[in-house]
């Protein structure tokens, strides 16, 4: 059977690739995100995953506000990076898993979920930044699966629904008869927000208090709404959705093996969170319910 070694949540900010394309890792701005990264792959390089199911907001590349899927997920053989605006190299292909894919599908399906499935999906800088901050020597030793959800278009999913789509979607995974070593992972966030009144937002107790909650009690954030996490995070902060996804997969005996925090790339308080699952075979436990904090 399939298992689960564990998830990562890490921002996608445009600017890392750009930096990465330039070759800056050292320069004294970017040396303190970058160094962040190497605990990962170290971690990484001992769990040695086959595939990885990526949660990932896409930011108008693949969808766009005349057509807005709630949920998205990909089911092709490879999928394709373009360039949705910044400028950034165009990276090769990305292979993906599409039986793995389908019985996601299948299974979320069975449990209620309606969602939309893509046998073609280009993927933008959210996908693939996080890639080339895990995988630096364009290795990609894994197979992708992607798993979009709505940021941008309202009304967006609440954040107790996307903890339920990752813990179905860890059913699915751990319900999948092949012995895989499945990698989740969650990109965006943490606190952001690009434009409007404001532009610049970042909300660092509210970041920190997510790190710990993601890593132990993330019922917890699953009591507020889509809302209340623009209100304490900014409009882009909302991509902590996909961090909530990605933390429900993973059950509920999980350790933290590294975390790091830096404020700020471009507009962004990058985040970074490896979480190890010690019960790489148990299901999820149940939902637990909390009063919502504000931070
Ligand atoms: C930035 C952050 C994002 O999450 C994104 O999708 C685009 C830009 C930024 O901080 O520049
Ligand atoms: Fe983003």
């Amino acid at each position: 059977m399939a298992q689960i070694v564990g998830g990562i949540g890490t921002s996608h900010v445009p600017a890392i690739g750009a930096a990465i394309a330039k070759g800056l890792q050292q320069d004294p701005y970017w040396k303190p995100f970058f160094d962040g990264y190497v605990r990962a792959r170290e971690w990484l390089a001992e769990a040695r995953p086959d595939v990885v199911v990526m949660f990932y907001n896409d930011h108008g590349l693949n969808f766009f506000l005349d057509k807005m899927p709630t949920f998205a997920v990909g089911a092709a053989a490879e999928y394709h990076n373009a360039d949705e605006g910044w400028g950034l190299p165009v990276q090769a292909p990305f292979p993906g898993d599409p039986a793995l894919s389908w019985h996601i599908i299948e299974s979320l399906a069975a449990e209620e979920f309606d969602l939309t499935t893509c046998q073609e999906m280009k993927v933008d800088h959210a996908f693939v930044v996080p890639t080339q901050l895990l995988w630096p020597e364009g290795g990609r030793p894994v197979r992708i699966v992607p798993i979009a959800i709505n940021t941008i278009q309202h009304p967006l999913p609440s954040p107790a629904r996307c903890f339920k789509l990752g813990r179905a979607v860890g059913r699915a995974i751990r319900s999948y008869d092949e012995d895989l070593k499945v990698l989740v992972l969650g990109t965006g966030g943490l606190s952001h927000q690009l434009d409007g009144k404001r532009a610049g937002f970042i909300n660092k107790s509210f970041d920190l208090m997510c790190l710990d909650r993601l890593s132990r009690f993330p019922e917890v954030l699953t009591a507020y709404s889509a809302a209340d996490i623009i209100e304490m995070a900014g409009s882009q902060g909302v991509e902590l959705l996909m961090w909530i996804a990605m933390r429900g997969a993973l059950g509920d005996d999980v350790a933290e093996v590294h975390r790091n925090y830096h404020i700020p790339i471009s507009n962004t308080a990058a985040g970074l969170l490896v979480l190890e699952c010690r019960d790489a075979g148990r299901q999820p436990g149940r939902l637990r319910t909390a009063w919502p904090l504000r931070v």
